[in-house]
């Protein structure tokens, strides 16, 4: 998914935005690209987009779909077809109540994750260890989406994960660890393909991975609906049991937008709960203030649902200030729609942009102690409008902003508040510093271990 957002390495950005300015234009293969490491550069690009705003070309994702008779999801599709499916999709997912009916299946999962915890500790030397905490993380959050996006539940957390869930796993681990490969699937030209052939078959061969995965949920709920219908039952259910039933989508278009919503809704919330929990673990004098403020408004037992997070602002600053210093997509891409002039320079329609939100999030003039990981920044900076909120978007911004805000919001929110009702999280000594590492994706450059202690 992601080389619509970043054609290279955002550290090389960060290393060219010291040596040649906030914005300067440098070349990848054939194209040019065009990167904006400033603030109020990326807010003037994003605050004047045209109804329909493209991120990035998707030749590829396209040939794909047209090569199996496949429909675009939201992400790949592009103007009026992309349009019509925002439209569609806006109105279930996008603002916090329509995820607020989630809690409870959000709630079972963690009940499951908590359980997991238990058994993977016991199994540590000292009883408390659990390590790479990212590989359970990676489990909850696909338990957790697939809860909202599929209505089921998958076996991710449980000790014997189902056959086709691994399949599933093993088609997503592809897409990603052929990362660097399937990004280029798109940029060897077809010529070239019979003389290596490897990085468009790997492509090829995730998609139909992933597709069949959620083919398989998608008709499953297809044929409980039916089955109810029969019986004369009334129908009712969340996102995927709306579409459904509404036919404002064809099938297809739905099984596209189910793959494409999986993948893009998995590793970016894991890896950015596992860094919430790092620094929580890294700072426990922030840990602390948390943990008391949810004792103060919750209670050590009472497991929150959507409507206690707005008097929790510490958790929602935590995750703030998590996604200000490790943006999982550290940045994003547009392709100007009309010509521009940004920072004294005429762009041409056409252009692929980089917005470099990573640089932007470590820079002194927007966030004072930049380095630091100061949740508080947050307390007083709700409206996203506001330009100097443009510094950290790390869910985009506007009409083509990550779709799946509110669900990653709800899946980390009510994980971190539970996690820290039951323990106090430390960094097992064994665990090196992390530092962040760009495989398109911002991840963890090692292993977080972290120690579970039991709250007194
Ligand atoms: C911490 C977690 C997440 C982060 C940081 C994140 C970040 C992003 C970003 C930066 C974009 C591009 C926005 C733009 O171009 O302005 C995006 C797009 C998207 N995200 Fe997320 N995302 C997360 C979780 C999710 C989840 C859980 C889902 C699905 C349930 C999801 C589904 C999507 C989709 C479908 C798009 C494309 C939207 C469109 O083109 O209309 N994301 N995300």
């Amino acid at each position: 998914m992601l080389q619509l957002f970043l054609p290279f390495s955002e550290l090389i950005y960060q290393k060219h935005t010291q040596e040649y300015g906030k914005i300067f234009k440098s070349h990848f293969g054939p194209q040019f690209v065009v990167s904006i490491a400033d603030r109020d550069m990326v807010a003037q690009v994003l605050r004047s987009e045209g109804r329909a705003p493209q991120r990035a070309n998707m030749e590829s994702w396209q040939e794909y779909r047209d090569l199996r008779g496949r429909a675009t999801g939201l992400i790949s599709a592009e103007g009026e077809q992309w349009l019509k499916m925002r439209s569609v999709l806006r109105q279930k997912i996008l603002k916090p109540k329509d995820v607020a009916i989630y809690s409870g299946g959000v709630n079972e999962v963690i009940t499951d994750l908590i359980k997991r915890i238990y058994t993977l500790r016991s199994q540590g030397e000292d009883g408390e260890t659990v390590t790479n905490v990212n590989n359970l993380f990676f489990k909850y959050s696909m338990e957790g989406v697939a809860t909202i996006l599929y209505e089921c539940r998958l076996g991710c957390l449980e000790n014997n994960v189902p056959q086709q869930t691994v399949e599933y796993i093993e088609a997503l681990e592809l897409m990603f660890s052929m990362f660097k490969t399937t990004m280029y699937a798109g940029a060897i030209p077809r010529w070239l393909r019979p003389f290596i052939p490897k990085p468009w078959r790997e492509f090829c061969r995730s998609w139909d991975g992933l597709f069949k995965f959620s083919q398989i949920h998608v008709d499953n709920k297809l044929k409980s609906i039916q089955s109810q219908l029969d019986q004369g039952e009334e129908v009712n259910g969340g996102l995927l049991t709306y579409l459904l039933v509404s036919k404002e989508l064809t099938l297809e278009e739905i099984y596209a937008n189910m793959t494409e919503m999986l993948l893009a809704g998995v590793d970016t919330t894991s890896f950015t709960l596992s860094w919430a929990i790092y620094m929580l673990a890294k700072h426990p004098e922030v840990q602390q203030r948390v943990y008391e403020e949810i004792i103060d408004k919750l209670g050590k037992d009472q497991a929150p649902v959507a409507r206690d997070v707005p008097k929790l602002p510490l958790i929602r600053a935590v995750l703030k200030e998590t996604l200000r210093l490790y943006p999982v997509l550290p940045g994003n891409g547009r392709v100007t729609q009309k010509d521009l002039i940004v920072g004294g320079y005429l762009i041409p329609k056409g252009t692929q942009l980089a917005l470099c939100h990573y640089t932007t999030s470590y820079s002194e003039e927007n966030f004072p102690m930049a380095n630091e990981f100061r949740p508080e920044r947050w307390l007083r900076k709700d409206n996203l409008d506001r330009v100097d909120n443009f510094g950290s978007i790390p869910f985009g911004y506007g009409i083509r902003s990550c779709i799946g805000k509110r669900v990653a919001e709800l899946e980390i929110h009510l994980a971190l508040i539970q996690l820290l009702q039951n323990f106090e999280i430390k960094i097992s000594p064994k665990t090196e510093p992390v530092h962040a590492k760009t495989h398109g994706l911002l991840t963890p450059g090692g292993s977080i271990n972290v120690r579970f202690s039991d709250r007194k």
